[in-house]
């Protein structure tokens, strides 16, 4: 089992406020496949990247909404695991945090986490593709998405995710910067770190001289940029973090 150097837990029990940016890392031990993993069985043909584009929406809508229904499935299939549950403690013990995902999958808010910055969207909620309106009935069709409950819109249903090529939501990536300027230490879990902006926040941090952390089974390009790179699952060194910061002193 990985040591904690006792710097770092020092540093998280002084810190203020913890910035924490989770990735596909984090959900891999509830069984939901990262985007960088070769994906498995019916799926084995495509690369995620090449899905979640408004290009491959607009060229086979089917393909790519039928892709969102299977991995809504697996989702609705999962439970949070002891890397989002300690997460969601850690909240109790520090005095300000704020927890920024990648994920579109809710195991964080399953887990407990209060307030979630969710950068890329939530794969549960379906919007317009052309009006953008968020819509909570439809009924799945053969042949293609279901079209929007709007008559006069002569849109396509489709995930309210952010694609490749697709803005933020401009007030989330707001709150998740001022985040990563504002708090006195950073945490980037499970996540490759290569896609933007989300990627470019743990900067933030660094330029203000707090410390920053990796969390991650494998290096990543930021490993020697970090002040501490963690390497194992998230699900076994977070709950260790939590129980050496906080619950053991606290005779828990
Ligand atoms: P990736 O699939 O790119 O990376 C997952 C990372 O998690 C890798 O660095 C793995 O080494 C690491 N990992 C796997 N299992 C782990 C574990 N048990 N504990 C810790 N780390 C583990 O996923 P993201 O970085 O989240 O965006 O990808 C970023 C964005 O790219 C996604 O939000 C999605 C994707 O395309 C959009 O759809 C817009």
């Amino acid at each position: 089992m990985i040591e904690i150097p006792l710097s770092l837990i020092a540093a998280l029990r002084n810190a203020r406020h913890v910035a924490v940016l989770t990735g596909a890392g984090v959900s891999a031990e509830s069984n939901i496949p990262t985007f960088r993993d070769a994906m498995t069985g019916l799926w084995s043909q495509y690369r995620p990247e090449e899905l979640a584009t408004p290009e491959a929406f607009a060229a086979n809508p089917k393909l790519v909404w039928d892709w969102y229904q299977w991995r809504r499935e697996l989702v609705s299939k999962a439970s949070p695991n002891p890397g989002h549950k300690a997460l969601a403690e850690l909240e109790k013990w520090v005095p300000q945090m704020t927890l920024i995902t990648q994920n579109v999958d809710s195991l964080h808010q399953r887990a407990g986490s209060k307030d979630v910055v969710e950068l890329h969207g939530n794969i549960s909620r379906v919007k317009c593709a052309h009006c953008h309106r968020i819509v909570n009935d439809w009924e799945e069709r053969e042949d293609a998405p279901p079209p929007c409950p709007d008559e006069n819109c002569a849109g396509l249903l489709r995930p309210d995710v952010v694609w490749f090529g697709e803005s933020l939501p401009p007030e989330t990536l707001h709150r998740s910067m001022e985040a990563a300027r504002n708090c006195n230490i950073f945490f980037s879990i499970g996540t490759s770190a290569v896609v933007q902006p989300a990627a470019s926040l743990i900067y933030l941090t660094m330029q203000e001289n707090e410390p920053t952390v990796e969390i991650n089974i494998q290096p990543t390009a930021q490993s020697g940029q970090v002040e501490y790179a963690l390497c194992g699952p998230a699900g076994e060194i977070l709950p260790k973090l939590l129980e050496e910061a906080f619950l053991k002193e606290n005779g828990h």
